[in-house]
């Protein structure tokens, strides 16, 4: 320990007595002057005091920095948040592009995109141009009144993608539960499934958000734990497993089939290719809806618009969330052809927030960054170049690279099981942020603005950073 780390250390050990609030030495608590009506003390003895608490002072001001305002911060959350995140000790204040800055100005390059919320990069001008224009004119009107905004949105959305309706909705959750909704009255009022017996077919290892409805058919028991009874009517098979589908379609009340096309939180699990095809086409011959979860694999993110373009799929519900807004609000969406859309009647499903005038502008200028500046091609070039020097780097602790675009990540092996957490705080010293995910995988998704250059760069922090593991 040098004297630096020592006088760092002590000054820690006396801003944690501040923070637990021992202020029996300094009833005031807070530096400041000392005055006897503080003390109820003579003042002769006062002056005694006041050299030392002139220290004191001093000490405290040398401790606000030494300390860090990382830890003042992380500490003000934990004392005031709820608890149910684990994030990396970083404290972010600023974002621009693939560059996020903490609140002690170090720079880093994030490569967690607000997991794959940031596709156009952190503060696109032209979204923040969009949200100060919309938010000086009309934010909000509730859809009990239309919305020049949601009108010009409506029309831009269904014709960018190709369907008839769009329902919009803010967070992703919202968007699949309304996704099974929809699915729901489609097949009693259309497939006319008995009353009360429709059937969602799920995936193992799924993540479609946190509602009741959505980890009710979760196979995560972190997400499922002490939080029961659940909803019904799902049925669980195996991911990337087309007899496990056919078998479950030969059940007559069985309505949807939703899917991620590529399985994100469960650490990048890419299906074999064919998969999403031969599946919508088992879907099409059963008449059950083929519904895409594309909250996290869409919006260019994969190296294309969507996941499911890869394979000329056409989803018969397609959920949208995340990069909708790039990264500025939520912004939410499901869309669908008018068989499916329209079984949903006035009253029976809404969000005050759905549809709002300043989510509506914000999604437009998002949607139209992805192919101005071409987002879907740079991101499969750049995965491309960032997969091939993944492997060039031929660690012992890398077990596998997986992803399409710029949607990877890596498996670690090493006998910590710890290791994945290690490497990611390394990664953070050396400038890169990424989060591990279900133990040892490690998701790297950085903005799709990245360059060549970048990657590179990165690769080099990847590389050094790997030497915790040695
Ligand atoms: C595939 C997928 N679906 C749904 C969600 C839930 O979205 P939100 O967190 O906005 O509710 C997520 C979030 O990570 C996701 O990755």
């Amino acid at each position: 320990m040098n004297n630096h780390s020592i006088f760092k250390y002590l000054c820690y050990i006396t801003y944690r007595i501040e923070s637990i609030k021992l202020y029996i030495t300094f009833p005031l608590g807070k530096p400041g002057f000392l005055r006897s009506q503080d003390l109820t003390i003579s003042p002769h003895r006062l002056s005694i005091l006041r050299p030392f608490y002139l220290f004191y002072n001093l000490f405290y001001m040398s401790t606000q920095s030494a300390v860090s305002q990382t830890d003042y911060f992380i500490d003000l959350e934990n004392q005031y948040g709820a608890h149910n995140y684990h994030p990396l000790p970083v404290v972010l204040n600023k974002g621009k592009g693939v560059f996020v800055w903490d609140v002690e100005g170090k720079k880093y390059y994030d490569f967690l995109s607000a997991y794959s919320a940031v596709n156009q990069g952190h503060c696109h001008p032209k979204i923040i141009q969009s949200l100060i224009e919309q938010a000086q004119k009309l934010t909000l009107t509730s859809r009990a009144f239309h919305s020049e905004a949601l009108s010009v949105f409506s029309e831009f959305i269904t014709k960018y993608f190709g369907y008839d309706k769009v329902l919009p909705m803010n967070t992703g959750a919202e968007a699949v539960e309304t996704a099974l909704k929809l699915c729901r009255h489609w097949a009693y009022r259309v497939k006319k499934v008995e009353e009360n017996k429709a059937k969602i077919i799920v995936c193992h290892g799924n993540f479609h958000g946190r509602t009741i409805g959505i980890i009710s058919f979760s196979t995560d028991s972190t997400a499922k734990d002490d939080f029961g009874p659940f909803v019904t009517g799902f049925e669980e098979i195996p991911y990337n497993d087309l007899p496990a589908l056919a078998r479950a379609l030969e059940d007559k009340n069985v309505a949807g089939f939703l899917v991620e096309p590529i399985q994100g939180e469960a650490g990048v699990k890419v299906p074999d290719e064919g998969y999403l095809s031969k599946a919508s086409q088992y879907c099409r011959d059963a008449n059950v809806l083929f519904i895409a979860d594309e909250i996290q694999t869409g919006l260019s993110r994969t190296g294309k618009m969507l996941c499911c373009d890869h394979e000329n799929v056409r989803p018969d519900i397609l959920i949208l969330g995340k990069a909708l807004s790039g990264g500025a609000m939520p912004v939410s969406a499901v869309l669908a052809d008018d068989e499916i859309m329209l079984t949903i009647k006035p009253g029976e499903h809404g969000s005050t927030y759905g549809g709002n005038p300043l989510a509506c502008k914000i999604a437009v200028t998002a949607l139209e960054i992805l192919k101005e500046e071409k987002l879907s091609e740079k991101a499969e070039v750049m995965g491309n170049i960032f997969r091939e020097e993944l492997y060039k780097l031929n660690s012992p602790h890398i077990v596998q690279v997986r992803g399409k675009g710029l949607l990877n990540a890596i498996v670690i092996d090493h006998e910590n099981e710890n290791a994945a957490w290690d490497f990611c705080v390394a990664l953070k010293e050396n400038g890169l942020l990424a989060k591990p995910t279900h133990g040892d995988k490690i998701r790297f998704a950085p903005p799709l603005v990245i360059t060549k250059e970048e990657i590179l760069d990165c690769i080099q922090i990847i590389e050094k950073s790997l030497k915790v593991l040695d």
